[in-house]
């Protein structure tokens, strides 16, 4: 299903706050703690023109976001960044002076942090990135995960020294009961979503997420047309939403969200002009998107950044884990996890639809920009869903 946005915020600028959490500012404030973070990299951009040939689109570019941090997905940047900032925030304000990212190590700054606890709720990957901040600065964290994520995935968080909280229920379940139990401990949340009087520190979270826009200005021999970008609550997507918006204006890349259809939160809130919870239904494979509540500052910038909101099958993003593996000519292969590839299944899905390709103006001088948000974080799934394992594709890629 497609649908363009129609808001009444539709193509104006951002709301200031937003602008200057989202925009150039929050941006180079990313960028100058990834340059003191031990072991960060910029994670590659692939062209894959063989793919696009197939397509019938001009180009087609991926930022892997694969090895990032070595957690697997973009979620490194997010909740890791956050836990950070606040810990830096709370020394500066008990030393009484200002203090930057490299202070981190600083005796007193880990005495600090040694004394604060950092909550949050996951299904998988932010819960990395926030128990990897914790242990960075010394800090304990604590990882409330629903029934439905992966004993696989819980190791993997478990690992970086969290404490691990099963809840019963979804993910929306596991947010409100790390929330009760934070607040009744005088814990600090470190969510992906905000809700009502909760923003700053999902906005700091986003903040980090604006990294992944920056590097592919960068690494782009030339400006994208259109941009298709996953959503769970739409935190990553609001993010480079606003990076277009504050860089491009009205000359940005056309950007279109992408939400499986059994998970389309964001696709209701356009649709309704307002943010609306969906009911439970049946669970998607893209995991990681399976997200019933949307974030409303997420929601406040794609009213006003996105072009278009787009829902696809389960069977587009298996396919599209499937082209990404099995590449198309002398592209990559890359390694794209179910809700990674879901960008790439989207535009599968659009092109599929001559009204669709019509309504987002896709034709043979496109450029679109794709983001692999996760590589196989859980392997085994991974590997049933490609018939090969990610090692198996990552060597067959050419030296
Ligand atoms: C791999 C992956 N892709 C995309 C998303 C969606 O991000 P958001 O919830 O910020 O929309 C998530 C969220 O957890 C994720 O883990």
């Amino acid at each position: 299903m497609l649908l363009l946005n129609t808001h009444r915020d539709y193509g104006r600028d951002l709301d200031p706050a937003d602008a200057a959490t989202l925009g150039p500012a929050g941006a180079a404030a990313i960028a100058r703690h990834l340059a003191r973070r031990p072991g960060h990299a910029p994670t590659p951009l692939h062209a894959l023109p063989g793919l696009a040939g197939a397509l019938g689109i001009g180009g087609l570019s991926i930022k892997d976001e694969g090895q990032r941090l070595g957690l697997g997905s973009f979620k490194a940047l997010g909740g890791a960044y956050a836990v950070i900032r606040l810990v830096l925030e709370e020394a500066a304000a008990r030393l009484g002076r200002t203090l930057d990212d490299g202070e981190i190590d600083d005796a007193a700054v880990r005495a600090i942090a040694a004394g604060m606890t950092f909550a949050c709720a996951t299904d998988g990957n932010h819960g990395r990135s926030v128990a990897q901040g914790a242990q960075l600065v010394g800090a304990r964290s604590v990882v409330f995960v629903h029934g439905g994520v992966s004993d696989e995935r819980v190791a993997a968080i478990a690992r970086f020294g969290a404490e691990m909280v099963r809840v019963a229920g979804t993910y929306d379940d596991s947010i409100v009961e790390a929330a009760r139990v934070a607040d009744s401990q005088g814990w600090t949340v470190v969510s992906d979503t905000s809700w009502e009087g909760y923003e700053r520190i999902p906005g700091l979270v986003m903040q980090g997420y604006t990294a992944i826009a920056q590097e592919a200005f960068a690494q782009l021999p030339e400006r994208p047309t259109h941009v298709f970008v996953q959503a769970g609550v739409g935190g990553i997507a609001a993010a480079l939403a606003a990076q277009m918006q504050t860089r491009f204006g009205a000359d940005r890349p056309f950007f279109t969200v992408v939400e499986p259809e059994l998970a389309a939160c964001i696709f209701a809130a356009a649709r309704q002009g307002r943010p609306v919870k969906i009911a439970h239904g049946a669970p998607t494979v893209m995991a990681m998107l399976e997200c019933y509540d949307p974030s409303p500052l997420a929601l406040r910038v794609l009213y006003r950044a996105a072009d278009a909101f787009l829902t696809a099958a389960d069977s587009d993003a298996i396919e599209a884990m499937n082209r990404l593996a099995r590449p198309v000519g002398s592209d990559p292969a890359i390694v794209a996890g179910e809700s990674g590839a879901a960008g790439l299944a989207g535009l599968l899905a659009a092109l599929r639809s001559p009204e669709a390709r019509a309504a987002l103006r896709l034709d043979d001088r496109s450029r679109v920009l794709l983001v692999n948000t996760e590589g196989a974080t859980d392997p085994t799934r991974y590997a049933e869903l490609v018939g090969l394992s990610p090692d198996e594709v990552s060597k067959s890629r050419p030296a």
